[in-house]
C-alpha cells in the first residue's frame, strides 16, 4: 500500500519550495455558467450483483440483452447473472477489446430479433461502451458517426432510450458512471465518442467480488486507467470543484488498493478500494480529461494495445509536459495528496507516478508494446489531435507536442 497522510493532515501540509498552491485553472469563465450533472443510481458493495433482477424489475425490463465478451463467459461470470431470467434473456458476446461499429450493429440485431426491452452491459469498458452504443441506436436513426461528439456535440442524443444497467468486472474504466461511449469507427479511423448525460446507464451495480479473478497484469492496467482518470480530470481546465474533490478521493482509494490487488488478488478489501476508486474516477471525468487520453485513444485505434497500459506509460510524460503551464494546479493536486512536505511537491507527484509504474507488472515504454510502430508517430499524433480529450488539457497541445510526447515515451 502506498502511504498517504490521513485526511486531516493534508490541508495543513505546506508546499515549500514551489509555487503557492492556488486554484489556478479552477475558476468559472466570466459570463459562462457551469453545468454540473450527477451520476446515476449506484448499487455498490460485495454481493451487489445479486440485486440485478430487482434493479431490472424496477426499470420495467422483462427481456434483457446482456452485452459481454467471450472471456467473461469462459470465466463463469455471465451464467449466474443471466440464469434468473431463463429464456427471457439474450446474450451478445462478440465484443472486441476495442469495440467496433460492426460489434454494435451485430448486438443491435440480436436486441431486435429477440424483442429485448433493456440492456445489461457486463464487463470492462468495452462491453459497457458497446452496450451504450446499442442502446443509442435502438431509438436513434443513422450511424454512430452521426453522433460523433467532436462534430455535433451532445444535442442530437435524446433521453428516449431503453433502460440500461452497467455491471463492471474490472476496476478501471469508470464507464458505469460515465456519459460517453467510445467506438472504433471506419468513417473516422479512430475511437470516436458519442457523449450525452442521457447515455449514463440507468443504474450501475458495482460488485468488487466480480473482480477477484482479475490477473495481476489486468488489475494493474485497469487500475492505472482509473488513476489516470482522477489525475487528468483534476487537472482539466473545466470548472467543477465537485469533481475535483471526487478525483482526490478516488486517488486515495486507488493508492490504497493498487499494489495489493496486483500481489494479492484475493483481497476483497483491496478490490473494494479499487472498485470505489474506479467509480469515483468515472464520476470525476465528467469535467473532462487530458492529453494522455487523446494519445491513448489514438494508439488504441491501431490495434489491441490495452488502454490502461498506454495511460500508465504516458502519464508521467504528460505531467512533466503540463508543468510548463499548469504548475500551480499540479502542485495543488500534489499538496492535496500530501506530497508537499518538502521541496518540490509537483516533482514528487511526477516521481510518484514513475514509481507506481516501476512497481507494477506493466511495460514501461511504448516501444515495448506489440502492434505499434515508431515510424507512425506523426499518424498517431494526428489522430490524437482529432480526439476530444486534449481540449481540456491544462496545456494546449499542438501536433508537434503530441509527437514529442510519443517520442519521449517510446
Ligand atoms: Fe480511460
Amino acid at each position: 500500500m502506498l502511504n498517504l497522510p490521513p485526511d486531516g493532515d493534508v490541508a495543513s501540509v505546506p508546499v515549500a519550495g514551489s509555487a503557492p498552491a492556488t486554484l489556478a485553472g479552477a475558476s468559472p469563465a466570466p459570463g459562462a455558467p457551469s453545468v454540473f450533472t450527477f451520476p446515476n443510481r449506484i448499487v455498490f458493495g460485495a454481493g451487489a450483483a445479486a440485486t440485478l433482477p430487482a434493479e431490472l424489475a424496477r426499470l420495467g425490463v422483462q427481456r434483457p440483452l446482456f452485452v459481454t465478451d467471450a472471456g467473461l463467459i469462459a470465466a463463469g461470470l455471465v451464467d449466474p447473472l443471466v440464469g434468473p431470467f431463463d429464456s427471457r434473456a439474450s446474450v451478445f458476446s462478440d465484443v472486441h477489446a476495442n469495440p467496433t461499429e460492426d460489434d454494435v450493429l451485430s448486438g443491435l440485431a440480436v436486441y431486435r430479433e429477440a424483442g429485448c426491452d433493456g440492456i445489461v452491459g457486463l464487463g470492462g469498458g468495452s462491453p459497457i461502451d458497446c452496450a451504450k452504443a446499442i442502446r443509442l441506436l435502438v431509438t436513434h436513426p443513422g450511424r454512430l458517426v452521426d453522433y460523433d461528439f467532436t462534430r455535433v456535440g451532445i444535442e442530437p442524443i435524446r433521453p428516449d432510450m431503453p433502460p440500461m444497467v452497467a455491471i463492471p468486472t474490472t476496476a478501471g474504466t469508470g464507464s458505469e458512471a460515465g456519459r460517453g461511449t467510445l467506438i472504433q469507427l471506419p468513417q473516422t479511423g479512430r475511437k470516436t465518442i458519442a457523449l450525452s448525460p442521457h447515455l449514463l446507464p440507468s443504474a450501475a451495480i458495482c460488485d468488487p467480488e466480480l473482480t477477484l479473478g482479475l490477473s495481476p497484469a489486468l488489475s494493474a492496467a485497469t487500475g492505472m486507467d482509473a488513476l489516470t482518470h482522477c489525475v487528468e480530470s483534476f487537472l482539466s481546465t473545466t470548472f467543477n470543484p465537485i469533481c475535483d474533490g471526487i478525483a482526490v478521493e478516488g486517488l486515495r482509494h486507488l493508492f490504497k488498493g493498487l499494489e495489493t490487488v496486483v500481489h494479492d488478488g484475493s483481497s476483497l478489501e483491496a478490490r473494494t478500494s479499487m472498485m470505489m476508486g474506479a467509480l469515483l474516477g468515472g464520476i470525476s471525468f465528467h469535467k473532462g480529461l487530458g492529453v494522455v487520453h487523446s494519445l491513448s485513444h489514438a494508439l488504441g485505434s491501431e490495434g489491441r494495445v490495452h488502454h490502461g497500459t498506454l495511460n500508465a506509460i504516458l502519464l508521467p510524460h504528460a505531467l512533466r509536459f503540463n508543468r510548463a503551464t499548469a504548475s500551480p494546479r499540479v502542485a495543488e493536486l500534489a499538496r492535496r495528496l500530501g506530497l508537499g512536505r518538502s521541496g518540490d511537491a509537483e516533482g514528487h507527484l511526477v516521481t510518484l507516478m514513475e514509481l507506481v509504474l516501476i512497481r507494477l507488472p506493466l511495460p514501461r515504454r511504448l516501444g515495448d508494446l506489440e502492434g505499434l510502430s515508431r515510424d507512425r508517430i506523426p499518424h498517431y499524433a494526428a489522430l490524437a489531435m482529432q480526439d476530444h480529450c486534449h481540449r481540456t488539457n491544462p496545456r494546449p497541445c499542438t501536433q508537434a507536442d503530441m509527437e514529442g510526447l510519443l517520442e519521449r515515451a517510446w
